[in-house]
């Protein structure tokens, strides 16, 4: 059976982070469904489709990894998709109670589907969206954090947005 790993998030823009654990996780699984999800807890830079159409560039050179979207239950999006496994990365010991509750509960809602962690890079430990958007809102320059396509779409909307 094939093993089909989701990993889920707002992608805000995508970042290096993030970018470095969808490599590490390509490899660990067959096929990768990066899974964008509109999350109405936070005010987001780029609509959805927007955010697939960057991750679906940087990752256009690893044949094993799809890009796409959902709303509800990340669980639901999981079964539908065949998945066994979600993928998240984390940062630091404070990502830690959240993604604990976030899996405990995914599992009891799904038994069928684990949570497997990766360590984040220590190079992106410090890494949000969030700082990315910050940096650029202010015009410092992010192409340390985030891939080139992804720095010039985000200077761009701040540009459009603040015009
Ligand atoms: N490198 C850099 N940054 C990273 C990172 C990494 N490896 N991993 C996470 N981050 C950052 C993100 O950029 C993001 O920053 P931001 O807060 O500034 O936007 C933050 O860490 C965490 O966000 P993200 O990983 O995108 O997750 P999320 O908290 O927005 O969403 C879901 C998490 C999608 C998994 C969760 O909300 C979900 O499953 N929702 C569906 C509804 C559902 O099923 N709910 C029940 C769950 S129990």
């Amino acid at each position: 059976m094939s093993r089909i790993a989701i990993y889920p998030g707002s992608f805000d823009p995508v970042t290096f982070g993030h970018l470095d654990i969808m490599q590490r996780a390509s490899q660990t699984v067959d096929e990768l469904v990066v899974a964008v999800l509109e999350n109405h807890a936070k005010i987001a830079l780029f609509s959805v489709e927007e955010r697939v159409k960057m991750l679906k560039i940087i990752t256009k050179d690893y044949p094993n990894v799809r890009v796409e979207s959902f709303h509800g239950l990340l669980v639901d999006f999981a079964r539908e998709q065949g998945a066994g496994f979600i993928i998240r990365g984390l940062r630091a010991i404070t990502d830690f109670d959240y993604e604990l509750q976030m899996a405990q509960t995914n599992r009891i809602m799904a038994p069928g589907v684990d949570t497997i962690f990766f360590a984040t890079n220590l190079e992106y430990a410090y890494l949000s969206s969030t700082t990315v958007r910050e940096v650029a809102s202010y015009g410092g320059d992010i192409t340390k954090f985030v891939p080139e396509s992804v720095a010039r779409a985000v200077e761009e909307k701040i540009r459009d947005r603040y015009s």
